[in-house]
């Protein structure tokens, strides 16, 4: 759908086509190394997408939240007056949530009009999530003139919105990702800090290659959590030894020194591969700045036999994906991406392999899994943006 099909679906919907309504675009995310290091303070490298959410927004007189989506066949609309009610299982708790911060910070909303539409593939670990998140925010920010909200501020609210009104304890990624994302650049970001560097993607004769497993995320979330939980428990036990506050203090030898203090094997291989994974972050940036694909290939690799046998969140769908993706000749590295228990994988492929491993990848991971992959071309695109007239 281009913009001017869903200015005009935008009208139908809501009238008055004299009022021309705000457009705004916030891309989708792939983690490209770094996975589940984020709320452990750690290090990641995420980029933005082509793909994400579209919102069309115009001002009402009332306090009345209009929301409409045409990846749903739903319409629904809030009366901000009665406070933030969480809604049982709707997506609009996404929109809803990053009011209610709004409301926080006593800004004083009016009611809105909103068309959403989005071509980020849902619950596949791209930050589905994100995108509706920060493009609500960026485009509340900007039609309210609420200069003193910077990009970074959006991000941390946003963060907080999926913490506590969601009841997600999800790290700070996938916000800052879509919010700082910059075109043929990854992000290499410390959590911690939160200081960032830009870094150049070339990616001379390759492609980015995401391919969905197409398997529901059942219990993503209790799961997601109980790994947070388990970095915790892996804190509590090496502190009393080596005064850290989260597993991303400590570095990759000093573990191995250390390791045995946490009694428990199943916490201990957690710890081991987030403090792994920190250093493969790093270890990528530095292939990416010496231009060595190879390398950068090999280190996602081993994130995600990492992912596989320490961390356990990957399942058969995802290893079969990726096992099938080791196999093709021209493909250099492939992992999964995003929290795992389903979603997609990211892998680098050489641009004349790329039919080929579609065709067999897709084949065999039938073949072994009963289901059908999909597959998207990824174009490392730039962060929130409000939309003249631009083809979309
Ligand atoms: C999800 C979370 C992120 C991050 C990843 C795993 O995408 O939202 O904060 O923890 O999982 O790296």
């Amino acid at each position: 759908m281009n913009i001017h099909e869903l200015q005009k679906l935008f009208y139908d919907l809501y009238g008055k086509p004299d009022e021309t309504p705000g457009m705004y675009f916030a891309p989708g995310r792939v983690n490209l190394i770094g996975e589940h290091t984020d709320y452990n303070g750690g290090f990641v490298l995420p980029c933005a997408l082509q793909y994400g959410t579209y919102l069309l927004i115009r001002k009402r007189d009332d306090k009345l939240l209009k929301f409409a989506s045409t990846n749903f066949d739903f319409k629904t609309g809030y009366d901000l007056s009665q406070g933030f009610i969480k809604q049982q299982g709707q997506w609009i708790n996404y929109p809803l949530g990053i009011f209610e911060q709004f409301d926080r910070l006593k800004i004083s909303l009016p009611g809105f009009d909103m068309l959403f539409s989005g071509d980020i593939p849902n619950s596949a670990g791209l930050s589905s999530s994100a995108s509706i998140e920060m493009a609500v925010a960026y485009a509340l920010a900007s039609m309210l003139n609420v200069t003193s909200l910077k990009m970074t501020d959006l991000i941390n609210l946003s963060k907080r919105s999926e913490n506590e009104f969601i009841g997600v304890n999800c790290g700070i990624m996938d916000m800052f990702a879509v919010g700082m994302g910059s075109a043929d650049h990854a992000i290499f970001l410390n959590c911690h800090t939160l200081e960032y560097k830009q870094i150049p993607l070339i990616l001379n004769g390759y492609k980015l290659v995401i391919a969905n497993t197409n398997k529901q995320r059942g219990l993503a979330d209790s799961k997601y959590n109980e790994r947070v939980t388990e970095c915790k428990e892996a804190v509590e036990a090496i502190r009393p030894h080596f005064p850290v506050n989260n597993l991303g203090e400590v570095g990759f030898m000093q573990f191995f020194k250390i390791q045995d203090v946490i009694e428990d094997e199943r916490v201990r291989r957690r710890a081991r591969h987030v403090i792994s994974e920190n250093q493969r972050v790093l270890n990528a940036v530095s292939a990416l700045y010496k231009n060595d694909l190879m390398q950068f290939g090999a280190l996602m690799n081993a994130s995600h036999e990492s992912l596989r046998d320490n961390y356990e969140v990957t399942g058969v769908e995802l290893d079969t994906l990726v096992e099938e993706a080791w196999k093709i000749p021209g493909v250099i590295g492939s992992r999964m991406t995003g929290a795992g228990f389903g979603g997609c994988t990211v892998s680098i492929v050489r641009d004349d392999a790329v039919a080929k491993f579609i065709d067999e990848v897709g084949l065999n991971y039938k073949k072994r899994t009963g289901h059908a992959a999909s597959f998207y071309i990824a174009e490392v695109s730039g962060g929130p943006r409000e939309l003249k007239s631009e083809t979309i």
